[in-house]
């Protein structure tokens, strides 16, 4: 079977097949090759000699490395039937074509009884890449699947890695490195995406930037635990593998049961770090999220958690109703602490039922308040937790997800409910379903706030049925109430993941709303996500977070780069300043659309103190970008801002949007400024950059651009 397939995007090619029979291999993933291209000559051209000191002919990098292949590196499967049937060499025995831009593979190893389905695809449009397995156990004995993970070559130009870590109020920071001899490992045990290991990889070569270079992304779309490695095999091969991570004996399949794995999605760029994300971005927006931004803006939220915490009072609660319809907040939300016994996060999770005592009679005259100064109604919860110190679990103390006997450490005080269990599955959704059936509900903040530990499910671990019930959960939920936003929040930024975005049309990347803290987070939020759906408020003086006070106008700048809202209590605040927090408001609402529909630019800067980002609308007619200072330069001025995305033959006129407390508190502005922009041509602004004003450390301005 050596006939090669090539997959054709916009800007990318991928060529494929199954040339010893066996596993299908990827030849080729870069930029877009000729549609006559030689492909047997291109696998000439890749055909290895046999060096000695080594096998004598080197065992294939397929998408599943087999070990029974002889192949030393990280397996694609491991897995055993009673110690036996482990190694795997499995044949090709079927190729089909399910659309121009998607191929399966169908492979059998009937020495092991095992069959694997390979699917890979090309989505034209954005140039991402699919691709995932689904194997089955054709034998009578059980099969024992320990992993399966699908790897993708890189070229040995991609020499370069990103990976993501943090950890809570600290998502999404990057580290970039030469890619290491060997492997680099990301594993994650939490039971969720988790907050310190966002899968994904971003490989390329020396030097690319955020405009520039050859650069090769890949993501697992998975909400549960997973593993991923980056390696360079003996032979100077590279590969990043994608997998679920499975606990010992989590995944025992019985004669005709299969496994299929999360999808993993990739794409290739040689414009940088933007032409990636923007690959990224396109493909959730046309495949996955399917939200319509034009025609229904992201409304302004404003959640009640900074505000009151659980201090539930209807008066001050209406309070804030009206004051927030007044600075322009389109959407309310109520936090934690409306029902059971929830004073503090020792108690009542599990219990959704209204807690009278604080809101007497029901949520209605809340909701009435919100509805009658024309907002929507939304209502946080955490579905999957229970307190001890709860009706629920004191009523069914066998609905967690425990290994019986042993003890179990709580996490925010709270255990897990075993969601592969009917009732706690039924329970749920009845809640749940009241909630979104007896009150005019637009939107949920779905909590989860608790690390997986012992997810035993009758002794056999269940991270991933955990995690497949999660996702039917939410399913049933949106066909019974389509029109229901969902917010994926689990402390912040812990449950991010392309998969979940088929469920949630919301993320809360981060519980530290301090503008210094989430630039950072919100650039490696960007590098594959899209700004619409990311959660941005603008936090209250001191951040709660860090107790560091900062500028409204640079809090504004920081949140309006996202799906923006209010975390504070405006009903304190004076006529002036409630003003001031109207007029943020309204300078959002003015660009949301362009903010949600354009394509985003991070600034590749000469200066580590200053951080540029910014939308241009898809006809480059418009655009609006930020500077940010991190610190103060270590020179005397910031460095020129080369803007980016622009039309290079357009004039533009630009104008700036400087915010109190911005600007440096000596010295004389520039005419640049003093005269508030020009009309400049998109080269110019592009290749010679903007020289920006001596600017406070901890602040930002806007540049706006208007095509002439
Ligand atoms: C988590 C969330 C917060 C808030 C609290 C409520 O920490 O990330 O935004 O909703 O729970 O308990």
């Amino acid at each position: 079977m050596n006939n090669w397939i090539q997959l054709n995007g916009i800007h990318s090619s991928l060529v494929l097949g199954s040339p010893d029979g066996g596993v299908p291999q990827i030849l080729y993933w870069g930029a877009r090759l000729a549609t006559d291209t030689d492909l047997p000559g291109l696998a000439q051209l890749a055909s290895k000699p046999g060096p000695s000191g080594f096998l004598d002919k080197i065992p294939p990098l397929s998408v599943l490395p087999e070990l029974g292949r002889g192949f030393h590196g990280e397996a694609g499967l491991l897995g055993h039937s009673a110690g036996a049937r482990w190694g795997g060499q499995l044949k090709c025995i079927q190729v089909e074509r399910i659309d121009t831009q998607q191929i399966r593979f169908e492979c059998c190893d009937q020495l092991a009884g095992l069959s694997v389905q390979f699917f890979i695809s090309l989505d034209a449009g954005s140039d991402v890449i699919g691709l995932r397995a689904n194997i089955v156990n054709q034998a009578g004995a059980p099969f024992n699947l320990d992993h399966l993970g699908l790897s993708i070559p890189l070229p040995a130009q991609a020499d370069q890695l990103i990976s993501f870590h943090g950890r809570w109020i600290q998502e999404f920071l990057t580290q970039r490195f030469s890619w290491p001899m060997h492997k680099v490992v990301r594993e994650n045990h939490r039971g969720k995406t988790s907050h310190d290991s966002f899968p994904a990889f971003i490989a390329g070569q020396v030097g690319f930037n955020e405009n520039q270079g050859d650069v090769w992304g890949l993501h697992l779309a998975y909400s549960g635990n997973h593993k991923l490695v980056a390696e360079k095999l003996l032979d100077g091969a590279r590969h990043v593998q994608l997998g679920e991570w499975l606990y010992p004996g989590e995944m025992i399949l019985s004669q005709g049961e299969s496994y299929q794995t999360p999808q993993i999605y990739g794409t290739w760029s040689g414009q940088g770090l933007n032409g990636l994300s923007q690959n990224f971005h396109g493909f959730l927006r046309q495949n996955i999220l399917a939200l319509n931004v034009l025609e229904k803006p992201r409304p302004v939220h404003l959640n009640t958690w900074e505000a009151f915490y659980m201090d539930h009072q209807p008066e001050k609660l209406l309070q804030l109703v009206t004051a927030a319809a007044e600075v322009g907040v389109e959407r309310f939300i109520l936090d934690d602490g409306w029902f059971g016994k929830r004073d503090d996060d020792y108690a009542g999770l599990g219990d959704w039922f209204i807690d009278e005592s604080k809101h007497p009679g029901g949520l209605g005259y809340l909701i009435d308040a919100v509805k009658a100064q024309g907002m929507e109604f939304g209502l946080w919860f955490e579905p999957e937790m229970v307190n001890p110190d709860s009706d629920l679990f004191r009523n069914h103390p066998d609905w967690i997800l425990q290994i019986e006997g042993y003890e179990q450490q709580l996490g925010r005080h709270q255990y897990v409910l075993n969601l592969s269990n009917p009732d706690v599955f039924a329970y749920l959704f009845e809640r749940l379903d009241w909630f979104l059936s007896h009150y005019d509900i637009a939107y949920i903040k779905w909590d989860m706030n608790r690390d997986l530990v012992q997810p035993g499910n009758k002794g056999i671990a269940s991270v991933h049925q955990q995690t497949q019930a999660f996702y039917l959960l939410l399913a049933k939920l949106r066909k019974a109430h389509p029109q229901v936003e969902i917010e994926t929040c689990s402390s912040g930024g812990g449950r991010i993941d392309f998969e979940v975005l088929r469920h949630t049309q919301r993320i809360w990347v981060s519980d530290c709303i301090d503008a210094r803290e989430r630039q950072r987070i919100q650039y490696g939020y960007s590098l594959l996500l899209p700004p619409e759906i990311m959660g941005s408020h603008i936090s209250d003086n001191p951040s709660h977070t860090t107790g560091r006070s900062h500028q409204l106008g640079y809090r504004l700048i920081t949140a309006m780069f996202g799906h923006m809202g209010l975390e504070m209590n405006v009903s304190k605040f004076n006529e002036a300043e409630k003003q001031e927090v109207a007029s943020a408001v309204a300078l959002y609402k003015k660009y949301r659309q362009l903010l949600h529909s354009g394509n985003g630019y991070r600034l590749d800067s000469d200066d580590k103190a200053l951080q540029g980002y910014g939308v241009v609308s898809v006809d480059k007619g418009e655009a609006l970008f930020s500077a940010t200072t991190l610190s103060l330069p270590e020179q005397m001025l910031l460095p020129p801002l080369r803007l980016a995305g622009l039309n290079p033959d357009q004039n533009y006129r630009l104008t700036f949007w400087i915010p109190k407390g911005a600007l440096g508190p000596h010295g004389s502005q520039s005419n640049l400024v003093v005269n508030n922009g020009g009309i400049f041509s998109g080269e110019l602004l592009q290749r010679a950059g903007i020289q920006l004003p001596v600017m406070n450390p901890d602040s930002a301005i806007l540049l706006m651009l208007q095509g002439l």
